[in-house]
Order: C-alpha cells, then structure tokens, then sequence
C-alpha cells in the first residue's frame, strides 16, 4: 500500500497512530540534527519531522524539492501549530521512508506566489498546476461543472454529444480548419459552438439539451478569450425569450448558491442594450457602481437641456465632435495636477485612443475649475455638473470625439476609475441581463450588414416587416439577451427563427444570395422544412464563470492547459509544422 492517508487529512484525533504518507517535498528545513520536511498532495500539505535518528539516513540519501517519497511514522502533536493548515496541529514523526522518484530542481517554486513568469510557468505547466492555487482553480471549476449538471438534471435537460469535424458555424471569429486526408483538398471546420447541431436536435424532439462543450475560434485574443474555450450549451423547445431568461437565471443562483454559498435572492435586474450603451458605454456593463455616462452631446441625438448642445460654447474640440461624454467621479475633486496628467496619458494610450481629456474640479466649497476655464465660464461649468447630477467634491471627466470611439473610451475610463476607487469587488456579485439587442450591426470597412448575434437569431415579431428595408435594419431588434456579471459577458442566447421563409430572408440580408445560403446551410434549411418546433437557447463561457467565481477577470488559470497570447501551446511548441510525408498525403503545399 502506497499510502494509508492523503497530506490533506490527519487530525489531532489521529495522535498516535502509526500511518504511511505519499507525496511530492515542497520545502525542506534543517534545524541542527533535525529535519522538517512539508509533504504535499492534491489533499494537503502536511509536516514530517526527521529526527536525529533519520538525520543521519537523510544525509545518506538527500532529498530534494518535488521528490516523491514516501515515509512511514507516528502522528505526534505539533509544539508550534499552524493554524493556517489544516494538518496544522500535527506532524509525522518519521520512522521510515523511501524515494520513490527524484525530481531536477523545479525552474520555479511550486508556491502561491511563484517567482515564475507566464512563459515558463506555461512551458512547465504540469509543475505549475502543482500549485495550490492552480489547484483550487481546477477544484472550483470540477465543483461548478458539477453543480450545473446537477441543476439541468433537475430541470430534465439531456447531455447530448455534437461533432467537432464538421461545417464552418457563423459565431463571427474565423474557423481553425482541419483537412481531410480521405476528401482530397476538403476541409472541415472546426466548431465555433455547436449552434446549429443544437437546434437540429430541437427539430428533432430532444427539447432541453445542453452540452459542456468546447469551442473553437480563431480571434485575436485577450484575458478572458482563448482559441479553445469551453461552452455551457443549452437549448429549449417550446419556449419564450420568458421561459428561459427564468430557467437559467435558476441556473445561476443555483451555482452561486452551491459553489460560493452566495445566495442572490432577487430577480436580476434587466437593462435594454440601448440603455446599456447610452450610460455604461457598453454592452456588458459593470453594475457594482454608479458612475454613469452623462451624454452631453450624441450623435443624432442632443440632450435637451445639456448645457454643452447645439454648441453652445466656442470651444472647438467639442463644437466638432459628434458626442461629448461626461463622468462624476466621486470624491475626487482633490485630484492634483499630476493625477489628472497621468489620467490624460492614460486616455492617450493607442487602446483608448482620444486626444485629450477635460475636467471639471466640484470643489467642496461649491466653487469650479476646469482645463478649459477660458471657455467655459463659472457659470456653464455649473451647468455641466447640475446635468451631471454632481456633488460638490466630484471630479468632472469629459471626452469629446467620435461616437463609437468617445462611448468605448469612456466606459474604459468608468472602469478605471472605478477600479482606482476601489468599487470593482470581486466578492460582491451583481449579474444582470441585457435584452432588446439589435439583429444586425452595420460593418464600416465593408459596407454590409452583419449578424449582431448569429444569423439563427429571431427578429422581434412586429420588426420582421422591417427586414425588407434597408434603412430600417438599424432599428430591428432582436429576441436576443446576454447575461452580464461585473462587467463580463457570461453568455448569449437568443430565440431562434424555426422557418425557412424568414432564415432565407436573414441570410439574404446578410448577403448570402439563394445559392450560398444553400450550399452553406442547406442541411438547416431543408431540417426546417420537417416541422421545426419553436425553439431557443443560450450559452455560457464556462472558463469565465469560474474566473469571476474564483475572483478574476483572466480565464488562463481556470483551464488546465490553455494557450497563450499568441495562441501558443508553449509546453507542447504547438502549433508546429507538420512533415512532408503528412502534407503529401493531405495533398496540401505550403506556401511560406
Ligand atoms: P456566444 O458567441 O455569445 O454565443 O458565446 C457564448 C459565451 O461564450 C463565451 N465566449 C468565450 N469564452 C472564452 N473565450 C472565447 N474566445 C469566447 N467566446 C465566447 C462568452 C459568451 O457569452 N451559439 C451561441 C449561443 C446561443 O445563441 O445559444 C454562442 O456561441 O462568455
């Protein structure tokens, strides 16, 4: 027997006993002619002691960090505790041990803060989850996937299995493709979800499916996207947008409730994504605080009262950007010269891209300054922060620009000051679901209409008779909704159109004319025509449930073996190129 007990488990009720322990060295303490060792497993970590007896045994054969070994010994009570572990009031007196394998000094040391950086922990990725926060990570993400099978099992959905070899699914990234060495020339696609395998088993009566499942896609990546990600895919015959925004809402606090004991006991509360944009400046926003967007001027759009409307004011960068955007950032009107020039460059940066960045100072004594008091009076300045519902002690942040880039670059600023002033908690949860998104989204470079969900998406019924107009495309909303926590867009569904005619239709405002819309989803057109139930979904990113959950915005360290930046492998050295016998095979050349 390798072991009687695991290092996670001895108690003070175990004095005494005689027991075996396996496991890898994590540190090793000489004391004079004594030895402290900490063994450590999946379970734990626990303290042996070698005595003057097995000190001399230990000298003869030394033992290194992350060397497996095996002792044998007596459960002794610890004179100075550990309250910290939870083996904490025991050590082993060792009797006895053996090396089972020895180990080469880890490039990096196997603890919670590790002098390891990303690449070499990534290159020797099987040392770093040896980690114990890597390990809880890997805990937590077995405990949430158990607690969401558990939660569909009650609510009768069936795991269903769908293929990875198969046709490109329009979910906007690129397809990482796979050729065919018995179809000469012939690719498959590689899954982006199982989107369409997912309706075709609503038309063919498994109503309630779901599926934790990978998915594939080549995008650029970020903290919380990898090439391969993992789904909670499910979807649901029968229903209304009603029925399932309840269902995995359920889902949610079901989990919260399981993994983190964290009860939320109300209704999440619901936002368009029109309100969405216009005062978060996103659509996933963060609503653990306030801090909203105060649109002083908008494209197409004036706020009646702004003081900043109809250009009032002869200050150039603002009379000729399209929107002005404001935020009343509390208590912070004491910010000094060098803050708010660091705020400046911060804005600055290519990847939030303005020009400059105007303040407004609401001293506590009610008096104002501003980076442009030379064009903006006392007075107006007043006016700006009465619009922006101010305190006396805010700071006034503006932007002034183009639309889109101006809303974007706010809400990144939101979130910075709200990361700088310490409102972004990662223990307080506050989800939320975003509803009424828009069916397409107008693509600048190529002067076409895209799919602002997927092409599968219904229209709002009194909006399909909007289709057969252009200029109304911006207006036509959709059956779709996202579910947002702490600024993180959780998952995405929509209810989907179940007829031919109108999937024909969408595709044709997609651009797809008859014969593409054939040839690439002929299969889903045809299966539409053998009575499609009405049906709809949604899906959850699985790797950033459990980030959030675990506290953290990076999904990297809730996957075992992910990917890095570059969309690199860096412990396998994959992707790599592939031998010529394999290329001659797949009759395929490289044309590098
Ligand atoms: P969508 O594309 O919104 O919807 O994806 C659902 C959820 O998956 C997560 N996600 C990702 N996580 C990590 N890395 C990525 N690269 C990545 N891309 C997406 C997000 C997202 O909300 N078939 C539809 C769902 C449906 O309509 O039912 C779909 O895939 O959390």
């Amino acid at each position: 027997m390798y072991r009687t007990h695991t290092c996670g488990e001895l108690r003070i009720e175990d004095l005494n006993n005689t027991i075996t322990l396996a496991g890898w060295v994590q540190t090793i303490r000489k004391f004079g002619s004594i030895t402290f060792i900490d063994l450590r497993d999946r379970y734990g970590i626990t303290q042996l002691l070698f005595n003057e007896l097995l000190n001399s045994k230990l000298d003869e054969t030394p033992i290194g960090r992350e060397y497996v070994i095996q002792v044998k010994g007596k459960v002794i009570e610890r004179t100075n505790k550990n309250p910290k572990l939870p083996t904490g009031d025991i050590e082993i007196e060792v009797t006895d041990f053996a090396i089972m394998n020895v180990a080469d000094t880890p490039p990096f040391t196997i603890e919670d803060n590790t002098d390891g950086g990303d690449e070499l922990r990534m290159k020797y990725r099987y040392l770093d989850l040896r980690r114990p926060v890597l390990r809880r990570n890997l805990e937590l993400r077995y405990k949430v996937n158990r607690s969401v099978r558990n939660y569909l099992d009650t609510q009768g959905f069936w795991d269903i299995e769908t293929p990875f070899l198969i046709k490109s699914t329009p979910e906007g990234a690129r397809d990482f493709v796979v050729p065919s060495r018995m179809n000469e020339g012939q690719f498959y696609a590689l899954p982006q979800s199982p989107q369409t395998f997912k309706q075709l088993l609503m038309i063919s009566g498994y109503d309630r499916y779901y599926q934790v499942v990978k998915c594939f896609r080549d995008e650029d990546l970020r903290a919380d996207r990898q090439p391969e990600f993992t789904q909670i895919d499910c979807e649901m015959s029968f229903v209304e947008q009603e029925d399932i925004l309840r269902i995995f809402e359920g889902l949610f606090k079901h989990v919260f409730n399981d993994v983190k004991g964290v009860n939320i006991d109300y209704a999440f509360p619901r936002m368009t994504w029109d309100d969405a944009m216009w005062n978060y400046g996103n659509d996933k926003p963060d609503i653990r605080f306030e801090m909203k967007l105060n649109n002083l001027k908008a494209r197409n759009k004036y706020s009646d009262n702004s003081p900043l409307a109809n250009d009032r004011i002869d200050f150039k960068v603002f009379s000729e950007a399209e929107s002005i955007i404001a935020i009343s950032v509390p208590g912070s009107a004491e910010y000094t010269r060098k803050q708010i020039d660091e705020l400046t460059e911060w804005v600055k940066r290519p990847q939030i891209g303005m020009s400059g960045l105007v303040y407004i100072k609401c001293n506590a004594d009610g008096t104002y300054k501003s980076s442009i008091d030379k064009f903006l009076n006392e007075e107006q300045q007043k006016q700006v922060a009465t619009f922006c519902n101010t305190n006396n002690g805010d700071l006034i942040l503006i932007l002034a620009g183009t639309e889109a880039r101006t809303r974007k670059a706010m809400s990144e600023l939101r979130l910075e000051m709200g990361n700088r002033l310490g409102l972004r908690n990662p223990d307080d949860y506050k989800p939320l679901w975003v509803i009424d998104f828009p069916l397409f989204e107008y693509i600048d470079e190529d002067n076409t209409w895209a799919a602002k969900h997927h092409p599968f998406t219904s229209p709002k019924p009194e909006h399909i008779g909007w289709m057969d107009d252009r200029a109304k495309y911006r207006d036509i909303l959709a059956n779709a909704y996202d579910i947002v926590l702490n600024g993180t867009e959780i998952g995405g569904g929509s209810i989907r159109i179940y007829q031919r005619d109108l999937q024909e239709k969408m595709f044709a405002a997609l651009g797809l004319n008859k014969e593409e819309a054939q040839e690439k989803f002929g299969f889903l057109l045809g299966a539409f025509e053998y009575g499609a139930p009405p049906h709809g979904g949604i899906a959850f990113g699985f790797d950033r449930l459990c980030a959030l959950l675990g506290g953290q915005e990076t999904i990297r360290d809730f996957i075992a073996f992910p990917k890095n930046n570059a969309g690199r492998d860096v412990m396998l050295d994959a992707p790599s190129a592939i031998d010529e016998k394999q290329l001659n095979e797949l009759k395929l050349k490289v044309a590098l």
